[in-house]
């Protein structure tokens, strides 16, 4: 059962020792959201609010995630959101290739318990894990961003959309505007072509027919 397994996974993750970072961390950070969502969004690795809270997403780079996906039409609670390692790098530097494989497991469970129709790879690190969990050579950022490929991870076969990451855009203006535009020209259309199973995403759907709000009279 999705949430029986879910469940066991996440205390998996919550008493994982199996890479270093378990000794730095103050908790891990499994992920959250709906396990219905088609939309995964992955991250790279929980920040200094994150290990706090034990949270994906809930410092400043959160604010902007949230933000993004209120301009297309998502609830934050809809979709699911997590990191490619689950617990935080000292002094946030990049995760290592050791600690990314020893958390890989869990990622690939998330991927098949969710079994999301769109994964969104958020920054570089998360771009190159997937890509290559994929058995796609990843290029970089600027190459990524002109394609959307078909992937499969086990059982889950979902399109993979690799973006910057909201951190870097909060400190360059220009790179908020290329994700703002991936948010709207990539993953929303992505979204509405795969269609929803999810309400949040057949809300946002049904709001993106609508015609514009006339306004009132008197
Ligand atoms: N940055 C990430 O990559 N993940 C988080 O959860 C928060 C900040
Ligand atoms: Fe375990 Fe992943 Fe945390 Fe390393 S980062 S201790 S593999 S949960």
């Amino acid at each position: 059962m999705k949430s029986s397994d879910y469940e066991t996974l996440v205390s998996e993750i919550l008493a994982c020792e199996k890479c270093p970072l378990s000794r730095s961390r103050t908790r891990a950070v499994p992920g959250e959201g709906s396990l219905d969502s088609i939309i995964m969004f992955v991250g790279e690795a929980p920040g200094k609010s994150e290990d706090e809270q034990g949270r994906p997403f809930v410092g400043a780079a959160g604010k902007l995630l949230n933000t993004l996906l209120e301009s297309i039409g998502l609830e934050r609670g809809g979709v699911y959101i997590t990191n490619v390692v689950k617990c935080r790098p000292p002094e946030n530097r990049e995760p290592e290739e050791p600690e990314v494989r020893a958390c890989n497991p869990y990622l690939v469970r998330q991927l098949n318990i969710v079994n999301p129709k769109i994964v969104v790879a958020l920054g570089r690190i998360a771009g190159k894990t997937l890509y290559e969990m994929c058995g796609l050579k990843w290029h970089n950022m600027r190459v990524a961003r002109r394609e959307v490929v078909k992937c499969r991870v086990g059982e889950a076969s979902f399109k993979l959309v690799a973006t910057y990451h909201p951190a870097a855009a909060l400190y360059n203006p220009g790179l908020r505007e290329e994700l703002e535009e991936d948010f709207r020209e990539r993953i929303a259309k992505v979204a509405s072509q795969v269609g929803g199973k999810t309400k949040t995403l057949e809300d946002f759907l049904l709001r993106g027919k609508k015609e514009p709000t006339t306004s009132q009279e008197g």
